[in-house]
């Protein structure tokens, strides 16, 4: 049997960092070898699976990647963009792996996330869960028929909590929509419609719309109006462990495939 997968979780203590840490701790291929938190945080060195909630761990929560990085193969990041920013030279330093679930990049963050990708291997994903990059797939499908027959118009709702909107995930699914139906989501996306005289909609806005509230995990809805009859997709995360399911699936594939430098998508890891 292969040795298990040693991976490193960052922000260890947020709820997505909870969840990969339940997730890893349950997967016999993988062994959680370090966590991290801020500096600042008042639980340095507590067991971070005590932490969690999932019983001890043996894996004292540090206040920073250093020592997570050195013993690991792969680090898990969902933190802010900010974080994983500051993570990446030293992931590049150390030669590590990144699986990458941060949202709320601007464009020029990619070009640095893309740039170490050139020397190390990185996945990175808005939505890392199976279903909802099944849904891309059938999306694109959908879109290269319908064209500009149908409008377009992207919903989510999420937590309301979530500082970025609209969700990565949503971003992701209006640049397959529009990449499909061959428009430029600079020009095209509408962000919400504002009350009062908008006029009538152009045909190729691809619309985008946010709502907020309690403690939704995370719902995608994609609308093709059109003359006389409307589709519907529509993806509903019901926990965050389908996120950290794929986040560790994506890890054991970059170290079991022994992936090369390189950016990642969750389609490569699924294999479509
Ligand atoms: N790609 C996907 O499939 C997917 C799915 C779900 C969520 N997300 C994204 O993942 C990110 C985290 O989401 P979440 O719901 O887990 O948020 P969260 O509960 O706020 O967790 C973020 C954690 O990261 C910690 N953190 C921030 N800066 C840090 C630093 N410099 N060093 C160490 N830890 C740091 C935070 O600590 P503090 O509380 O001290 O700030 C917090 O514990 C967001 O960008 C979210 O949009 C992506």
């Amino acid at each position: 049997v292969a040795a298990p997968v040693r991976i490193a979780v960052a922000g260890a203590l947020g709820k997505m960092g909870r969840s990969l840490l339940k997730v890893g701790a349950a997967d016999p291929q993988v062994k959680i070898v370090g966590a991290w938190q801020r500096p600042e945080s008042s639980l340095l060195g507590k067991d971070s699976g005590e932490l969690a909630g999932i019983g001890r761990l043996e894996v004292p929560l540090a206040g920073g990647p250093q020592e997570a990085l050195f013993k690991s193969q792969v680090a898990i990041d969902f933190t802010s963009p900010t974080a994983t920013l500051k993570l990446l030279p030293l992931a590049l330093q150390m030669k590590r792996s990144l699986v990458i679930g941060t949202t709320g990049f601007e464009p020029k963050d990619f070009a640095q996330v893309k740039a170490a990708a050139k020397k190390i291997p990185i996945v990175l994903s808005s939505n890392y869960s199976v279903g909802v990059n099944l849904l891309w797939k059938a999306l694109d499908m959908v879109a290269r028929i319908t064209r500009d027959d149908y409008d377009i118009e992207v919903i989510e709702a999420h937590h309301n909590a979530k500082k970025d909107s609209p969700s990565g995930t949503a971003m992701t699914t209006a640049e397959v929509l529009a990449k499909a139906v061959g428009r430029d989501l600079g020009t095209w996306a509408r962000y919400g419609r504002a009350k009062g005289n908008i006029g009538a909609r152009d045909f190729r806005e691809i619309g985008l719309h946010t709502v907020r509230g309690g403690d939704i995990v995370g719902d995608h809805t994609v609308l093709f109006a059109g003359k006389g009859e409307r589709l519907e997709f529509k993806h509903q995360a019901h926990s965050r462990d389908n996120f950290a399911l794929g986040a560790v699936r994506a890890a054991k594939w970059l170290v079991q495939k022994k992936k090369k430098a390189g950016l990642y998508a969750m389609a490569d890891v699924l294999g479509f």
